[in-house]
């Protein structure tokens, strides 16, 4: 499906947490609700959408009634054959699910939309993935992102996601703040048109960013 097919070097940390991942419940649902209502607003109808990163495919079952087709991808095959355990099940029929790298030019673009959710700070290269995503939009196309921003996180919980990575029960991640990816998100071309946090946390900002209509 993908011109190019990449692997990326965390696949294999995501491959192994995939099952417990698909098992794990959402953390604040309360958040996770009030941030799939803001991008149902966001969507049209008529919207072809790819979501990077979409893990076991949940928030691509809760979004694409509200698109006409939704391409979900993600680099890690164990969560793409979860993933594709759901669609016998209670997946839209608009979805389909493929292994690739957020940095993969995938078939089917140019979108309307893209998302990606707790991905952006896991990506090898940041301005690579944001710069593909940039490029597989049409113009006036929307780049939605929920991204941790560990450098917003008090100290001791920095010290901790550390810890975690270093004994590789976390997998590496970017340290930024939301100052940072708003810089990668312009540096690419994008116009920031919102930013906002759900549930109390102030250290995963979602933001909505748009390529300038041609
Ligand atoms: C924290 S999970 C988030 C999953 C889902 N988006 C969600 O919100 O529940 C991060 C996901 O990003 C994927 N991932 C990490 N690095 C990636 C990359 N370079 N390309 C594509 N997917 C990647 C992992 O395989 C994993 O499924």
């Amino acid at each position: 499906m993908q011109s190019t097919t990449r692997h990326h070097p965390a696949q294999p940390f995501w491959d192994k947490v995939a099952p417990n991942y698909a098992r794990k419940p959402v953390a604040d649902p309360s958040a996770y609700e009030a941030k799939l209502a803001r991008v149902r607003a966001l969507l049209r109808p008529t919207d072809d959408v790819l979501e990077i990163g979409c893990g076991t495919g949940s928030t691509a079952q809760r979004l694409a009634p509200v698109v006409t087709r939704y391409t979900a991808t993600d680099g890690s095959s164990g969560m793409i054959e979860i993933a594709n355990t759901k669609l016998e099940r209670d997946t839209p029929t608009n979805v389909t699910f493929h292994r690739a790298d957020a940095s993969d030019l995938i078939d089917g673009h140019p979108f309307d939309a893209i998302c990606a959710f707790s991905l952006l700070h896991l990506v090898e290269d940041l301005p690579q993935v944001i710069a593909r995503a940039h490029q597989q939009l049409k113009p006036g196309g929307l780049f939605i992102s929920k991204t941790v921003c560990l450098k917003e996180a008090a100290l001791p919980i920095r010290a901790m996601v550390r810890a975690l990575t270093a004994l590789k029960i976390a997998p590496k991640i970017t340290v930024l703040n939301r100052a940072d990816l708003i810089g990668h998100l312009q540096d690419a071309g994008f116009e920031i048109e919102q930013t906002t946090y759900f549930g109390k946390k102030r250290v995963t900002p979602f933001i909505v960013a748009r390529k300038a209509a041609a």
